[in-house]
């Protein structure tokens, strides 16, 4: 599958086949200085895999996990790309899931003013998500992804093979995603989830999630309007995600799904998630949660800005109180925490 979404801010090509890694020197324009940054998580080889194709190349490896997105890395990176002399004509290219896609890309935004940065995700949930719709960004004083800059990656190479590799629990997380998507706008991308194994379809499902954030990325590049239905899950999802670290990103989506559901939803939503094995109940208090909510960025004369489900494949953005938003994270209390 290859899908072109030529956005205000730059081509941006995806292409999702599975194997295609092999033929980075093809679909990649690797014929020039390429730094390629990956973390010490994902195996080597996939890295050393683009780095043959180059002409000249050279490999950066960060340390895995979250903390990665800081000013510190986003340094070593800047240092590692002067000194390898890379100009405006040379690329960077990210191999890694979410954390190396958002810290390569935010560097590749900002050294001489912007340069080209591909990106080879890894995980379900940098494919499924993070890899399309050019949002960069590294942490900051406590706040998610706080400094960073749209950089659209001109070639997003997909390649579900890469995905053997990946822990079942992070591939769950990273489903998590695709069931936002389908749950919001594609009713029956949801289905499957309902009615198949999706570990036996996850080729399909990624590019069908691909297919479906590209359509609402090309409709509002810059987060204007539409592109919030993204935002599903996510209000109690960063909150649940800050209080808990022990939790991965999906995981805490998951759990932020549920309240904004309508009943029925609901209960469709908690047994698919209890066959992905993700978490549909947690043990910290609504009212902790509903305070750093009201406290988040997106609070707005105490009403906080949300994206509710009334039925499987719609959605409508609503404007809650903090009282109400206290009622529906009731939904989630309790109960035993799994996993
Ligand atoms: N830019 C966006 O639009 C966007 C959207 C969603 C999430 N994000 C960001 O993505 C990040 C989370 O991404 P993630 O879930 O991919 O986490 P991640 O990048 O931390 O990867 C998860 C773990 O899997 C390892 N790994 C990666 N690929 C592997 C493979 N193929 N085989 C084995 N191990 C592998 C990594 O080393 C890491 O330890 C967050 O920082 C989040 O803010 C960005
Ligand atoms: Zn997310």
């Amino acid at each position: 599958m290859i899908l072109n979404c030529d956005t205000p801010l730059g081509p941006h090509r995806i292409i999702a086949e599975p194997g295609c890694l092999r033929r980075a020197g093809e679909l990649l324009n690797l014929r020039r200085r390429v730094l390629i940054v990956t973390d010490d998580g994902v195996p080597a080889d996939y890295a050393r895999t683009v780095a043959a194709s180059c002409r000249e190349a050279r490999i950066v490896t960060v340390p895995q996990g979250e903390r990665s997105k800081c000013f510190e890395t986003l340094q070593e990176l800047l240092r590692q790309m002067l000194d390898f002399s890379l100009t405006r004509q040379d690329c960077v290219v990210a191999v890694g899931g979410g954390v190396v896609c958002d810290l390569a890309g935010f560097a590749a935004s900002v050294y001489m003013r912007g340069i080209d940065c591909c990106t080879v995700p890894t995980t379900v949930l940098a494919q499924a998500d993070a890899a399309v719709g050019g949002k960069t960004a590294i942490d900051f004083a406590g706040v998610k992804n706080l400094v960073g800059a749209f950089h659209f990656p001109p070639v997003v190479l997909i390649d579900t093979d890469l995905l053997r590799t990946l822990p079942r629990r992070h591939i769950s997380a990273g489903l998590a995603e695709a069931v936002k998507i389908g749950l919001t706008c594609d009713g029956e991308l949801f289905s499957l989830f309902e009615t198949d194994d999706p570990l036996a379809h996850l080729s399909e499902i990624v590019a069908q999630s691909v297919r479906l954030k590209r359509d609402v990325v090309s409709r509002d590049a810059s987060d204007q309007g539409e592109r919030r239905v993204l935002n599903f899950g996510h209000t109690i999802g960063h909150a649940i995600e800050a209080a808990r670290p022990d939790l991965l990103h999906g995981e805490c989506v998951a759990l932020g799904m549920l309240p904004m559901c309508a009943p029925a939803v609901r209960r469709r939503l908690e047994a698919v998630l209890h066959r992905l094995g993700l978490p549909t109940c947690l043990s910290l208090p609504a009212e902790a949660l509903a305070q750093t909510i009201a406290h988040d960025k997106k609070a707005e004369n105490d009403a906080v800005r949300a994206v509710l489900v009334p039925e499987a494949g719609t959605y409508e953005i609503r404007m809650l109180t903090v009282g109400d938003l206290l009622r529906r994270l009731e939904t989630i209390q309790g109960g035993a925490e799994k996993p």
